[in-house]
C-alpha cells in the first residue's frame, strides 16, 4: 500500500539523516568548521586540524577542552542534543557556536566518524564510533584530556555530494579560509593545519593585533587601520585596508558578529559605503570587522550552516560598520589627519563627502562622539577561557562567502 503512487510515508531514520545532513555538511570545509567550533565552545587552548585529500580522506581536529562525560557521550551523535541550550528561549541568547545538536550527527551520517573524549578529572576516555549514521558503537579507550574526532571517507555514501565538489585544490584552501576565520575570532587560542603531512598554518596563542598579522601576513597587516565604534547598542572593532592597499577586482572580508564568523551582503555593503570615494575606481578594500550587538538583537538560527545571522535593526549594524570605516579610513592612520586630536566628532563631520552612500545613513546618534580609541579594541576581541563564544567579531568571505564581491 505504501508504495501506490501518491500515498505519504515516513522515510526510513536513515534516509532522512541523510537528508538533512546534506543541509549541514555541504563540504570538507563545513566539517571542519563545526569540529573547530566544537572546540572552542569546550574552551580548548589548542586546536590541532590534520587533513588527509582534500578532507574526503581524513579530516581529524584534536583540542584540549572540557570533554564529554562517559554518559553523555554517546548523546553527542544523536540529533538535536546538545549541552549548549536548554529551552526555546535560550535561542535568544546564544553565546557558543553550536546551538542545534546538528553538526555531530550530520558528519556521522555521511562519514566514517570516531569520537574519542576525555574530560580532565576522568581517568579513561570514551570512544564514540558511527558508519554512515548507523548505530553508535561506545566503549572505553585510552586517549589525552580533550576530545579528539576522526572523520574519514566523507560522503562515501552520499556518491552524488561528491560529485559536485570542486577540486581537490579549491577543497583544501576552503579548509583554510574556515579555519583562519575561527583563528580570527579567537586569537588566544593556538590553531595548527597540516595537509596531508605537511604543516600548512601553525599560530601560537596571539593578541588580536599578532593574530591579524598571523592569518594576513605582516605586510598586508600593516597595510590595516584600525576600526572601532559605537554606533548605539552596536559596537564595531577591527580594521580595514588604507586605500593605497585596496585590491583590483574582489575584496576580502572577514565580518564576525559576537564572534561567529558569517558571510553578510548588508555588512559588505555597509563597508562599501564606508570606503567609498575614498578607493581607485573599481578597487575593493580588505576588512576584517567584529561587530557586538546585544544577543537579543540578532537571530543566529537562520542559515542551515550558521553562516548568515538576522539583525533586529539592519539599519544600525549596516550604519555602525559604514561610520567605523569612514571614521577610520579619515582618521589618524588613515587618509588624513581629522582636524584637532581627530576624534570621532571630527569623523561625523567628514561623513558627508558627495557621494549619495551617506547621505542615507541614519543620523549620527550622540554615541558617535563616544567613539572609542583604537586602544579599547582588543577588550572586545577577547573570548573568555570558558565555553562561551568571543566577545567580539569576525568575516565573511572566502571559503564560507561569495559575498567578497559584493560591492
Ligand atoms: N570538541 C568537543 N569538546 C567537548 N564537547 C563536545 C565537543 N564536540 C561536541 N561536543 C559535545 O557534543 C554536543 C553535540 O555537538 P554538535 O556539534 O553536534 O552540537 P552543538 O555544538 O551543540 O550544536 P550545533 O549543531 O549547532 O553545532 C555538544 O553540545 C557538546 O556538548
Ligand atoms: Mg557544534
Amino acid at each position: 500500500m505504501d508504495t501506490l503512487p501518491g500515498r505519504i510515508v515516513r522515510l526510513p531514520r536513515e534516509v532522512a539523516e541523510r537528508i538533512a545532513a546534506g543541509e549541514v555538511v555541504e563540504r570538507p570545509a563545513s566539517v571542519v568548521k563545526e569540529l573547530v567550533e566544537n572546540s572552542l565552545d569546550a574552551g580548548a587552548r589548542s586546536v590541532t586540524v590534520v587533513v588527509e585529500g582534500a578532507g574526503l580522506r581524513r579530516i581529524r581536529v584534536s583540542d584540549d577542552g572540557i570533554g564529554i562525560p562517559p554518559a553523555d557521550a554517546p548523546l553527542a551523535v544523536e540529533r538535536f542534543a546538545t549541552s549548549k541550550i536548554r529551552q526555546a528561549e535560550d535561542l535568544g541568547q546564544v553565546a557558543t557556536y553550536g546551538f542545534r545538536g546538528e553538526a555531530l550527527p550530520s558528519i556521522a551520517a555521511v562519514s566514517r566518524f570516531d569520537l574519542v573524549t576525555r574530560p580532565p578529572a576522568q581517568r579513561a576516555a570514551t570512544r564514540v564510533r558511527v558508519v554512515g549514521g548507523g548505530p553508535a558503537e561506545v566503549s572505553v579507550a585510552a586517549g589525552a584530556p580533550g576530545t579528539t574526532v576522526t572523520v574519514e571517507d566523507l560522503f562515501f555514501n552520499t556518491p552524488a555530494r561528491r560529485k559536485f565538489l570542486k577540486s581537490p585544490g579549491r577543497e583544501f584552501a576552503l579548509i583554510v579560509d574556515a579555519v583562519q576565520r575561527l583563528a580570527l575570532a579567537a586569537p588566544h587560542v593556538a590553531f595548527r593545519l597540516s595537509h596531508d603531512g605537511r604543516e600548512v598554518l601553525a599560530y601560537p596563542p596571539a593578541t588580536p593585533d599578532e593574530r591579524l598579522a598571523q592569518v594576513l601576513g605582516r605586510s598586508t597587516a600593516a597595510q590595516l587601520v584600525p576600526v572601532a565604534g559605537p554606533w548605539g547598542t552596536v559596537a564595531v572593532a577591527g580594521w580595514v585596508s588604507r586605500p593605497e592597499a585596496a585590491r583590483p577586482g574582489r575584496g576580502l572580508d572577514y565580518l564576525f558578529v559576537n564572534g561567529r564568523p558569517i558571510q553578510s551582503r548588508l555588512l559588505w555593503r555597509a563597508v562599501g559605503q564606508g570606503c567609498a570615494e575614498l578607493l581607485p575606481h573599481g578597487h575593493h578594500p580588505i576588512a576584517v570587522l567584529f561587530l557586538t550587538v546585544p544577543p537579543g538583537a540578532l537571530d543566529v538560527n537562520i542559515h542551515p550552516r550558521k553562516l548568515e545571522v538576522r539583525f533586529a535593526d539592519e539599519h544600525r549594524a549596516f550604519a555602525a560598520v559604514a561610520h567605523a570605516v569612514r571614521g577610520a579610513l579619515l582618521g589618524p592612520g588613515g587618509i588624513r589627519e581629522v582636524g584637532e586630536g581627530g576624534g570621532p566628532g571630527h569623523a561625523a563631520e567628514t561623513l558627508h563627502p558627495a557621494s549619495s552612500g551617506a547621505a542615507t545613513l541614519p543620523p549620527a546618534s550622540s554615541d558617535l562622539a563616544t567613539f572609542a580609541p583604537a586602544s579599547s579594541r582588543p577588550a572586545t576581541l577577547r573570548p573568555s577561557p570558558t565555553t562561551s563564544l568571543p566577545d567580539a567579531v569576525g568575516e565573511t568571505g572566502g571559503a564560507y562567502a561569495q559575498g567578497a564581491a559584493v560591492p
